[in-house]
């Protein structure tokens, strides 16, 4: 008889709807460590080789779809994060209700959708209407930084934002989890690599 996984989300996946506005991250960490933020973190792999990495940062995921949420959340919980927390929410509009200004380290897109039909190119996450939102929840020194594999999404959106941003455009940086010849070490990095598709990847700093 097969048996089956159950995933338990808590403590790790937070209701966002419980969640206060905006949020006060020494309260729900119970330490004053820096934050950094993923948005859209899949199956969690970057999120929890960090937090195990790196004890003395907090780190906060955000996903949308409930599959990869609970996911990630479980294989959080069972690395024993107590550094890390989660919610299933649409990003952007999470970023706005709950995160506060001037808060975080640094705000980690890895492989975010890039939504290549025309149509659907105005629900790609890094547009214009980003960067007043970028802006605010960098803390100063803070930094966004950002992985593709569309070529489309890179040149039309994620380069002329950054560049326009107002955001000091610098060196991207390699996470110490990433191994050889990775630029995060992802689940979609991973199997893009296979593919032999090619990466675009932008960093930029709020001074
Ligand atoms: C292509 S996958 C990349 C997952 C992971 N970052 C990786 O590299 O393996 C994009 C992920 O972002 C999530 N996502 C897309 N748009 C989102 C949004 N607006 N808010 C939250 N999550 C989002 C998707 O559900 C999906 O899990």
């Amino acid at each position: 008889m097969q048996t089956k996984h159950v995933m338990i989300v808590e403590p790790v996946g937070l209701i966002a709807d419980a969640l206060p506005k905006p949020i006060n991250w020494v309260e729900l960490f119970g330490n004053a460590n820096p934050v950094e933020l993923e948005i859209g973190m899949g199956k969690g792999t970057f999120l929890t080789e960090q937090a195990v990495a790196r004890p003395d940062v907090n780190f906060f995921g955000i996903e949308w779809a409930n599959w990869y949420w609970r996911y990630a959340s479980d294989r959080l919980r069972r690395h024993g994060c107590a550094n890390a927390r989660t919610v299933r929410a649409e990003a952007h509009f999470f970023l706005r209700e709950n995160v506060p200004d001037a808060s975080l380290n640094v705000l980690h897109i890895y492989f975010p959708d890039p939504w290549p039909k025309a149509k659907q190119k105005k629900r790609r996450l890094v547009q214009d209407n980003f960067v007043p939102t970028m802006h605010r929840i960098l803390a100063p020194g803070g930094r966004v930084q950002i992985v593709t594999d569309h070529k489309g999404y890179f040149e039309e959106n994620i380069d002329p934002t950054l560049r326009a941003s107002g955001l000091t455009l610098i060196d991207y940086n390699r996470p110490g989890s990433a191994s050889e010849g990775e630029f995060v070490g992802t689940n979609f990095e991973r199997k893009y690599r296979r593919e032999g598709r090619p990466f675009y990847a932008l960093a930029a700093r709020k001074d």
